[in-house]
C-alpha cells in the first residue's frame, strides 16, 4: 500500500514537471487570439491554394517544419537565406522546398497583422493544415514562437538523419532534441506523403559498381518498379518518386504496411520494420500497431508532433518577429 501510494505521488510530480515544462515555453493555442485572429483563416487559405496548384507542397512543408525544429529549436532559421544558411546544409540542398508558399502566405499574414506573427509559428500552422488537407488528423496547435538572429549550417548537417543511418544513430539525433524511440516511429509516418529524390536511396536498389546486390528486403514489384523508374549508375538522380507508392497524396497508415510488406524507399524506413537491427525489435510492434490501426497512428502523430514543434522556442522577448521570413530585420 505504501508502494503504492508513493509510486501515485512520484507520477504526480512527473505530471507537475511535464506540465510546468510545457508552461516555462509560454507556447499557447489562443496566442493571437486577440492580436490576430484572422491568422487561422489566411493560412489555410493560402495552403489550399498552393495545394490545389501542386500536391505535393503539402509533404513539403510538412518536411521544413522538421528540418526548422532539429536545428536551433523551432525558430524558423531555415528560411534564412545567405552563404551559411541552413537550406545550403546537405539534407535540404536540392530537397528542401516550399519556401516560396511560405513567402505568400507570409506576406498575407503581414498585410492583416503586421509585425505580429512569427515565421515559426506561420510554418507550424501551415504543417498542420498540410496534414489536414491531406486527409491527415487536425489539432490546436501551440503558438507564441519568435524568430531565431542565425541559421545554423553546421547544426543542419549534424542533426539531421539521413536515408541510410541506423535506427540507433537517428534515435540519438532525436533524444538531442527531447523526443524518443515512439516519436521516431510516428513522425516517420510522415513518409505516407511526399517524394524522394532516386540519388538519395538509390543504392539500396540496384548493384551499382562497388555497392552490392539490392537490399534483399525489398518486396520484387517494388524492385523492378524502382528499376526501372530511377536512372542507371550517373543518370539523374534528382528524378523523384512516391515515398508512399500506395497512396502518395494520402496521410494515413499506409507507410506503415507498405514497411511491413518491404516497400519502405529508405533504408531507415524499412529497418523500423524488418532487418538486423536491434532496436528493430522494439520498433516492429509499434509498426504492426500502426499498420493495423490508423486512428492510432494518426493520435500518436499528433503527439509527437506537438512535441517536436515545442522543441526549444523562442519566447518573450527572446529573438524577433521577422518581417521577412529569408532574412533577420534590419
Ligand atoms: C527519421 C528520420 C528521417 C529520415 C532519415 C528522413 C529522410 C528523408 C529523405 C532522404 C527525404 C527525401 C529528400 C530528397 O529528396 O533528397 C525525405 C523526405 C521527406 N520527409 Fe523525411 N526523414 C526522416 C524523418 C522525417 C520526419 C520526422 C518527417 C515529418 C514528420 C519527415 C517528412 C518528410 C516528408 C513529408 C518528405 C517529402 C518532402 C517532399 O516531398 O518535398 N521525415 N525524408
Ligand atoms: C548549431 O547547432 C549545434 C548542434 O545543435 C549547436 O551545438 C550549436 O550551438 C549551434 N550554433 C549556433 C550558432 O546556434
Ligand atoms: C515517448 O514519450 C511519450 C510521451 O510523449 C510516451 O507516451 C511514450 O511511451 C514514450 N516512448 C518511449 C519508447 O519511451
Ligand atoms: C554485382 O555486380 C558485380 C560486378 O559489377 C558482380 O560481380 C556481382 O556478382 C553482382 N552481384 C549481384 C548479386 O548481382
Ligand atoms: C540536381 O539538381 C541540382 C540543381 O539543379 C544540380 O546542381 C545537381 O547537379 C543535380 N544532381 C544530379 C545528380 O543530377
Ligand atoms: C544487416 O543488414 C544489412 C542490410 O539489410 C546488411 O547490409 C548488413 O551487412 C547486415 N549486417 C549484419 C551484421 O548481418
Amino acid at each position: 500500500m505504501k508502494r503504492l501510494c508513493s509510486l501515485k505521488v512520484y507520477s504526480l510530480l512527473l505530471t507537475l514537471l511535464i506540465l510546468c515544462s510545457v508552461a516555462r515555453s509560454q507556447l499557447r493555442t489562443d496566442f493571437y487570439a486577440s492580436s490576430c485572429p484572422k491568422v487561422f483563416r489566411i493560412v489555410r487559405k493560402e495552403v489550399q491554394n498552393a495545394i490545389t496548384n501542386e500536391m505535393r507542397i503539402a509533404a513539403s512543408l510538412l518536411r521544413l517544419q522538421f528540418h526548422d525544429c532539429f536545428v536551433n529549436g523551432c525558430d524558423g532559421s531555415i528560411f534564412l537565406d545567405g552563404d551559411d544558411s541552413e537550406k545550403l546544409a546537405f539534407p535540404n540542398r536540392n530537397s528542401a522546398r516550399g519556401f516560396e508558399v511560405v513567402d505568400t502566405i507570409k506576406t498575407a499574414v503581414e498585410s492583416a497583422c503586421s509585425g505580429i506573427v512569427s515565421c515559426a509559428d506561420i510554418l507550424t500552422i501551415a504543417t498542420r493544415d498540410s496534414v489536414l488537407l491531406s486527409g491527415g488528423p487536425n489539432w490546436k496547435v501551440f503558438l507564441g514562437r519568435r524568430d531565431g538572429l542565425v541559421a545554423n549550417q553546421t547544426g543542419a548537417n549534424s542533426n539531421l538523419a539521413g536515408p541510410t543511418e541506423t535506427i540507433q544513430s537517428i534515435l540519438t539525433k532525436f533524444t538531442n532534441v527531447g523526443l524518443n524511440l515512439t516519436d521516431v516511429v510516428a513522425l516517420s509516418g510522415g513518409h505516407t506523403i511526399g517524394s524522394s529524390r532516386c540519388g538519395v536511396f538509390n543504392t539500396r536498389f540496384f548493384n551499382f559498381s562497388g555497392t552490392g546486390a539490392p537490399d534483399s528486403r525489398i518486396e520484387t514489384s517494388m524492385l523492378s518498379d524502382i528499376q526501372n523508374t530511377c536512372p542507371a549508375e550517373n543518370g539523374d538522380g534528382n528524378k523523384t518518386v512516391p515515398l508512399d507508392r500506395n497512396s502518395v497524396d494520402l496521410f494515413d497508415n499506409q507507410y506503415y504496411k507498405n514497411l511491413l510488406d518491404g516497400q519502405g524507399l529508405f533504408a531507415s524506413d524499412q529497418s523500423l520494420a524488418t532487418g538486423n537491427e536491434t532496436l528493430t525489435e522494439t520498433t516492429r510492434p509499434i509498426v504492426e500497431l500502426y499498420s493495423q490501426q490508423n486512428q492510432r497512428f494518426l493520435d500518436d502523430f499528433v503527439t509527437s508532433m506537438i512535441k517536436m514543434a515545442n522543441i526549444s522556442p523562442l519566447t518573450g522577448t527572446d529573438g524577433e518577429i521577422r518581417k521577412n521570413c529569408r532574412k533577420v530585420n534590419s
